[in-house]
């Protein structure tokens, strides 16, 4: 393990191999680590994705990273950390990997309607531990996958981890504080215009419709015949 601060004096520690980084930061935050700690790891032996889903990564070609956030949201505010957080990560490959990010609710990232990066908020007691697995080398993908995800390299784009993750840490630092600070509304507009899904026709959690943005809590409102629906959280996909 090797630490170092980033640009925000925030702790980095380093990991050539870790089980997740989840398990490893909640674990420093459980033994007092501050906010804003980092943990990043070069492969993970069991990544985890959203709703109980693996992460599978190839050693080396992918940006992991846990972040310890110990925020001043009251409770039931700390889920738009995620939606806060995906903006965060789209405008950090935009500004610096030179790809076309765009958000999928609640919170994937996308290129070309195929998945670049994901993220898992979890929640520790008062902790949050704010999970960010972004493709960066993976330049062939299995037949299954193909259609699915993408990486930075197989859309021509910048393939440096460590300017990534400096854009990523700095950008999750300044949309958390705005969150804080001036509440969701500025996070909803920025989401909103880098949103692919509002006015598609989506089906999530049972609900089939049209896709109309997000309320003050970070639901999905989809249009439906009986009227608008509110989905706090789960899958969209797109149906024709
Ligand atoms: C998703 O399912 O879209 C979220 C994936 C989050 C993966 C990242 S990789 C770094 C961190 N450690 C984990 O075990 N998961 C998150």
């Amino acid at each position: 393990m090797t630490e170092s601060t980033s640009a925000v004096a925030s702790p980095i520690v380093r990991l050539p191999s870790v089980d997740s980084t989840q398990i490893y930061a909640a674990r420093l935050a459980a033994h007092g680590a501050p906010d804003g700690t980092a943990v990043v790891a070069e492969t993970q032996t069991h990544g985890r994705g959203r709703r109980g889903r693996e992460w599978h990564d190839a050693p080396g070609s992918s940006l992991l990273l846990s972040v310890i956030l110990r925020s001043s949201l009251p409770v039931a505010r700390l889920p738009l950390l995620s939606l806060a957080s995906a903006v965060a990560v789209a405008e950090a490959l935009i500004a610096v990997a030179g790809v076309d990010a765009r958000l999928k609710w609640p919170n994937d990232v996308q290129v070309r309607g195929r998945k670049i990066a994901g993220i898992l908020l979890e929640r520790r007691a008062d902790v949050i531990v704010l999970g960010i697995g972004v493709n960066v080398m993976q330049p062939d993908l299995v037949p299954e996958l193909d259609a699915v995800a993408t990486s930075i390299a197989r859309e021509g784009g910048d393939t440096d981890r460590e300017a990534l993750l400096s854009a990523v840490l700095d950008r999750v630092g300044q949309w958390r504080a705005r969150l804080e600070r001036e509440g969701f509304d500025p996070v909803r507009a920025r989401w909103t215009a880098l949103a692919t899904t509002p006015g598609r026709h989506v089906s999530a959690e049972g609900v089939t419709g049209v896709a109309r943005g997000l309320d003050s809590d970070g639901a999905l409102i989809i249009e439906t015949d009986a009227g608008a629906t509110h989905v706090l959280a789960g899958d969209v996909v797109e149906v024709s």
